[in-house]
């Protein structure tokens, strides 16, 4: 997929997708975005020091970035799995801002973070151990895997890629999820509210971040 690098309102870079006319994420602030969408109201709203957390669309590893980050500031140990059909290229990586946004002993984590290999869990410190998996989520079997606490739905959105909006993925997520388990996405579409519910899911809208007024929360019921 061809990418171009772009600066959004938060100062932080994204990638646009000119083949979907796409950003990898909001132009309103990538960093804003994935910090209230996937930390603040998904990662946050997970009650435990031990998490396992699985991500749709690795991307830019921006998500991934901000969770390490959590787990330093907030001592949580993080299981972080991440799935990704497209991996982008280490010169791509390279060229992107997020390391400079941070402090400065957290410098090269980004590029670590990037350089892990696929398909296996590494341990990137003690308290974060990424699995990347190379693979399309629609069609990769999660079975296997143990229960997560929190999934990350990071996809296009469903004007751009709308086989990534529909009820088997929600079900399939609902599945690999924990009881008490929450799911967060950026998009609050009513269409897509009402597939979670439908997969058995408990739904919150809840106020979006900057430039978009609501996002998705989603529960799997403690008891099953
Ligand atoms: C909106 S971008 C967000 C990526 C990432 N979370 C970030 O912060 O950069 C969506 C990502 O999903 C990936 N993707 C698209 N289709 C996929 C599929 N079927 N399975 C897994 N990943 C997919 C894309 O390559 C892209 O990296």
């Amino acid at each position: 997929m061809k990418t171009i690098l772009e600066r959004t309102d938060d100062g932080s870079h994204t990638l646009f997708v000119p083949e979907l006319n796409e950003h990898y994420h909001s132009v309103n602030g990538a960093v804003q975005e994935s910090r209230h969408v996937y930390i603040e109201a998904g990662l946050r709203a997970c009650d435990k020091p031990v998490l396992r957390i699985l991500e749709v669309g690795f991307g830019t590893g921006l998500n991934a970035l901000l969770s390490y980050l959590e787990a330093l500031d907030s001592r949580k140990n993080i299981y972080y799995s991440s799935i990704e059909l497209f991996p982008i290229s280490l010169q791509l990586v390279n060229s992107l801002n997020y390391p400079s946004l941070f402090s400065s002993d957290q410098k090269n984590v980004f590029k670590d973070l990037h350089l892990c290999a696929w398909n296996q869990q590494v341990d990137v410190s003690d308290f974060f151990h990424l699995k990347k998996i190379q693979a399309n989520v629609l069609e990769h079997d999660l079975s296997g895997e143990e229960l997560f606490d929190a999934v990350f739905y990071d996809a296009f959105a469903p004007g751009k890629q709308p086989e990534m909006w529909e009820q088997p993925i929600f079900a399939k997520l609902f599945d690999v999820l924990s009881p008490g388990g929450v799911f967060v996405t950026y998009c609050a579409k009513g269409v897509v509210r009402r597939m979670l519910q439908n997969s058995g899911f408990v739904v919150e809208r809840l106020a979006g971040p900057p430039g978009k007024r609501e996002m998705l929360r989603a529960r799997k019921p403690a008891e099953q």
